[in-house]
């Protein structure tokens, strides 16, 4: 059944879970994430971003993730990632989209704060949940700044934030990065600053760059050719401490893509007179599907729906 980001996080902030935020781009791992999310008894977020509709086409994605919410038993949101402009959160919002982002955080401070505001003002009467963003991430996210050019944070500039664009849900920079080189030298994350924020700003606060990249996963694309020398994510004991400190919704794109594709590079090495897309997508979906089921349990939302 289809619900808003709202819906989901602001209980799992007060019980102390997270929502997989899961970003999906075609049938397959829209199914996969689905499928994760009926058998785990988990609500889930389902996030599109603007790539992907232009890769995807916006009626056919939404049309398929609102089939997904209508299918299965368990709470779906259906997100805008990385909204890149009003309009394109307009779009979304007239598409059927339950929730937003609008990412200005590469703006100025008032001007993400107008532009917060603005979308905001837009997408409340109708019932659409926002998300917004203050700092940078490095990565490799469109619009993700170089390493040197990452900002953490600000707790007093987020409790400004919040006040003066009434969002529902604020994505924080704490050391986080897009992508699958996430650390170069010790993998962490900026927890003093993320208990600071979170004494100060009562909404639900959003993890991005948050894949683990699993070495497992990254040895078995290795082993069937990827050339993955020196990806790293977040050690997966740190997202309770994370959770502990408010963060209700944590953002996950890397890690099933590595799952989907280390899975078609093993099929093909292995089946190399294979030639029917099913068999190719279909056991690089099952992989993607183990993915999502372990991110729900690692991150407590599996039993809630
Ligand atoms: O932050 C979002 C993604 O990991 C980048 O997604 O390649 O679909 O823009 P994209
Ligand atoms: P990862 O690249 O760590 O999976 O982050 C995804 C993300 O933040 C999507 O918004
Ligand atoms: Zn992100």
């Amino acid at each position: 059944m289809l619900v808003t980001n709202k819906d989901l996080m602001v209980p799992a902030r007060k019980n102390g879970y997270a929502i997989p935020a899961l970003n999906v781009q075609n049938l397959e791992s829209l199914t996969a994430v689905a499928e994760a999310a009926a058998e785990e008894k988990s609500p889930v977020i389902m996030q599109i971003t603007p790539s992907v509709i232009k890769y995807a086409g916006l009626q056919y994605i939404t049309g398929l993730a609102k089939t997904a919410a209508a299918l299965h038993p368990v709470p779906v949101a259906i997100h805008l990632d990385h909204g890149e402009d009003f309009d394109t959160a307009a779009k979304c919002v007239e598409a059927g989209f339950s929730s937003v982002m609008i990412d200005g955080s590469f703006l100025k401070f008032e001007e993400n704060v107008a532009l917060t505001k603005r979308v905001v003002d837009m997408a409340h009467p109708k019932g659409v949940s926002v998300e917004a963003e203050l700092g940078k991430l490095a990565g490799v996210e469109e619009r993700s700044v170089e390493e040197k050019d990452a900002i953490l944070t600000d707790p007093d500039s987020a409790v400004e934030f919040v006040e003066k664009t009434g969002v529902d849900a604020l994505a924080v920079a704490i050391g986080t990065s897009h992508g699958a080189y996430k650390f170069k030298a010790e993998a962490k994350l900026d927890l003093e600053r993320l208990k600071s924020i979170s004494e100060k700003v009562a909404i639900p606060l959003v993890l991005h760059g948050a894949s683990s990249v699993p070495q497992w996963l990254v040895e078995k694309a290795n082993q069937y050719g990827a050339g993955l020398s020196g990806a790293k994510g977040i050690p997966e004991n740190e997202y309770r401490k994370a959770i502990a400190l408010g963060i209700a919704k944590i953002n996950i794109d890397t890690d099933l893509r590595l799952a989907f594709t280390a899975t078609v590079r093993e099929v093909l090495a292995n089946s190399p007179k294979e030639f029917d897309p099913r068999k190719i997508l279909g056991p690089a979906k099952a992989a993607m599907k183990e993915v999502a089921k372990g991110k729900m349990r690692l991150f407590g939302s599996s039993g809630k729906a």
